[in-house]
């Protein structure tokens, strides 16, 4: 009897279950009515006097390792299967995958500089964070004049601050080359305005900036003719405004006609049918000495847009901050635009 409590006690040590019908052989071998352990208390029960009492208690114990074994193993077995099922409807067909989309503000941004590319302007980025010099002075704007406030401006520290225009970065490539220069600038920039439907403290402009011998005012607007017609539609049309920015001279503004059909033409355009899309002018030869650039052999012109605004219209979005809060019910709808 020894040897058999210990020869099935090694066996339940040994035993391995991994799945339900290998439980199930475990119950029918050891546990069933006709099992080794039934057998042995069958034994046992023809026992008399000291033998029998010597063994009551172990074989008991053996049986009742067997049967907590066996509910271990049926519990873990079961709550496998139950995370394995667990909302899940194993007939359905199988989803299709879900693939995201270009975000609508790398779109538009993506189009403006491929026009740009195809007229031989080259990409070129800046920082974020952005020193005095390149954001102001170089750019011609005097210390303390007050067209430093045309921007509010967010500062790191006295002299350093998130970039409130991509015209920094004309600076910078001005820096790194010699004319002639046909470069092409798409960036994040920041003021510090109240945020609205039509503001936020952070958006998007592409900057441009074109520098050789012998460049003018009329190249200018045929570039940018040129850019809107490709971008809006053959039939666009187009007014230059006059206007200031330190850093040309003479400076412009321009606008394409959105017409007054709709009241949402009327908000966008306050009235008059006519939305301004950017600022531009020629590059003021302070700009261009600042730089290093020698002002009496070489002249250019530069322009800065907002993407957004360019992106609202596109897509006929009323409400800049759209844009940002990331809700994928917004963004699903450009997916395949
Ligand atoms: N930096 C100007 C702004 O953010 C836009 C601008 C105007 C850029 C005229 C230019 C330019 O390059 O020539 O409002």
């Amino acid at each position: 009897m020894k040897t058999k409590i210990k020869k099935l006690e090694s066996q339940l040590k040994e035993t391995e279950i991994k799945n339900s019908e290998a439980l199930e052989n475990f119950r029918l071998k050891f546990l069933s009515k006709k099992g080794e352990l039934n057998n042995l208390f069958d034994e046992f029960k023809k026992m008399e006097g000291d033998a029998k009492r010597k063994f009551g208690k172990p074989l008991n114990i053996l049986k009742q390792s067997f049967l907590s074994f066996f509910e271990e193993k049926k519990n873990e077995l079961e709550s496998v299967e139950d995370s394995d099922s667990e909302g899940t409807d194993k007939s359905l067909p199988v989803n299709g995958q879900q693939i995201g989309g270009r975000h609508p503000i790398n779109k538009v941004r993506e189009e403006i500089v491929e026009i740009f590319n195809n007229l031989g302007f080259i990409l070129s980025e800046g920082p974020e964070i952005e020193d005095d010099w390149h954001n102001f002075s170089a750019l011609n704007f005097p210390e303390n004049h007050p067209a430093r406030d045309m921007q509010d401006t967010f500062f790191v520290e006295k002299d350093t601050s998130l970039r409130t225009h991509t015209s920094s970065v004309q600076v910078r490539v001005m820096e790194g080359q010699k004319p002639p220069i046909r470069t092409i600038s798409p960036g994040r920039v920041y003021r510090n305005e109240a945020i609205s439907a039509r503001a936020n403290c952070f958006f998007h402009q592409v900057e441009g900036l074109y520098i050789d011998e012998g460049v003018s005012f009329a190249d200018m607007k045929h570039t940018l003719f040129h850019f809107v017609q490709s971008f809006f539609g053959e039939d666009t049309k187009v007014r230059f405004r006059p206007s200031y920015f330190p850093f040309t001279e003479p400076s412009a503004e321009m606008d394409i006609w959105i017409g007054l059909d709709t009241e949402e033409d009327k908000r966008l355009s306050k009235g008059s049918g006519w939305l301004e899309i950017m600022g531009c002018g020629m590059v003021d030869p302070n700009v261009l000495e600042n730089n290093n650039i020698d002002s009496k052999k070489f002249s250019g012109y530069a322009f800065g847009m907002g993407i957004d605004r360019i992106a609202m219209i596109r897509y006929g979005v009323k409400d800049l901050r759209e844009f940002f809060y990331n809700d994928v019910r917004f963004l699903e709808q450009f997916s395949g635009v």
